[in-house]
């Protein structure tokens, strides 16, 4: 057995909070955002946005990483991802040429009744001017061009539309996967990220779920490079060893809209350096 799996069953399931099962996006966001804040009083909101970074565990890994975000490593990813989002014309797509509008993604198309995440919508524009769709969904190309398209709106206050039925039903969709316990380990992303939030894992800091994606893409040394979000939530699947699923599946999109919502308010920071 690898740390992890012994640590985890060191952890057991005995583990208390969890959300009421009738509660809609609204009072969940209030119980989410509100939990964090009254189990971390020291954590400003938006530090939130940064990860571990944010948490007090972390303080003594913190200065590191700020000092390698002054010169990320992920700059000449970002760089080739701007210059393919320019030759392929990819801002004829978009709203507003793509500038300013990552903090609504992903988000509820009622015409084609489906999440749509900036993924999609990227290869959406390659077929319609005829060219090829990005094939790997979670690393290279599509991680290059997806932190260009979020690097124009970093700052931005995240803010997702679930007014539509449609959209509420894909949010508890993504809901339930969050607390849904999985693998031969049987951990929800709860488990991890709300309840053992802040606390080390085999050397690891586990994050908190609040802040869950606005600094994605990012670039792990382990990856060797940016990964998307869904690259990361395969990851996570494997370390409770449940089968990940396809990056762009139906519940990873489901996924990152409910996580996203529990951002409401969050500034993108994307991309991000996770060492
Ligand atoms: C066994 C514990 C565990 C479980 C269960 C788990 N993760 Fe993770 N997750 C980690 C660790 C460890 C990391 C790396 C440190 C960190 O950022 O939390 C991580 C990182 C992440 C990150 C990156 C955060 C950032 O800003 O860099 C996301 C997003 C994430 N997990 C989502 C999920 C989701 C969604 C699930 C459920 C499908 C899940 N995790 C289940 C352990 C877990």
């Amino acid at each position: 057995m690898n740390k992890i799996v012994v640590l985890l069953t060191a952890l057991g399931l005995a583990l208390g909070l969890s959300f009421s099962v009738q509660a809609g996006p609204e009072e969940d966001l209030k119980a989410f955002q509100g939990y964090f804040k009254k189990n971390f009083p020291d954590v400003p909101f938006d530090e939130w946005s940064n990860g571990l970074y944010a948490l007090p565990a972390a303080a003594d890994r913190r200065a590191e990483w700020e000092q390698i975000e002054e010169f990320p490593p992920y700059e000449l990813d970002l760089a080739k991802g701007k210059k393919f989002w320019e030759t392929n014309n990819l801002a004829s797509c978009f709203k507003n040429g793509g500038k300013g509008i990552a903090q609504n993604y992903p988000y509820w198309d009622k015409k084609r009744k489906e999440v749509r995440t900036v993924e999609l919508d990227i290869n959406e524009c390659l077929t319609r001017q005829g060219k090829k769709p990005i094939k790997n969904l979670k690393k290279g190309t599509m991680a290059q061009v997806v932190s260009h398209f979020r690097s124009m709106s970093k700052g931005n206050r995240v803010k997702i539309d679930l007014s539509d039925p449609g959209a509420r039903v894909e949010y508890t969709r993504g809901r339930q996967y969050f607390w849904a316990k999985r693998g031969q380990l049987n951990f929800s992303c709860a488990n991890c990220h709300v309840h053992q939030a802040g606390k080390f894992i085999g050397g690891n800091i586990l994050s908190a779920g609040l802040g869950h994606g606005v600094g994605f893409p990012t670039y792990r040394n382990k990856w060797g490079g940016l990964g998307t979000l869904h690259r990361r939530y395969g990851g996570c699947n494997k370390q409770v060893r449940a089968k990940p699923l396809k990056a762009q599946s139906k519940e990873y999109r489901a996924l990152e809209l409910f996580e996203a919502y529990m951002n409401t308010g969050l500034p993108l920071t994307a991309p991000s350096n996770r060492g």
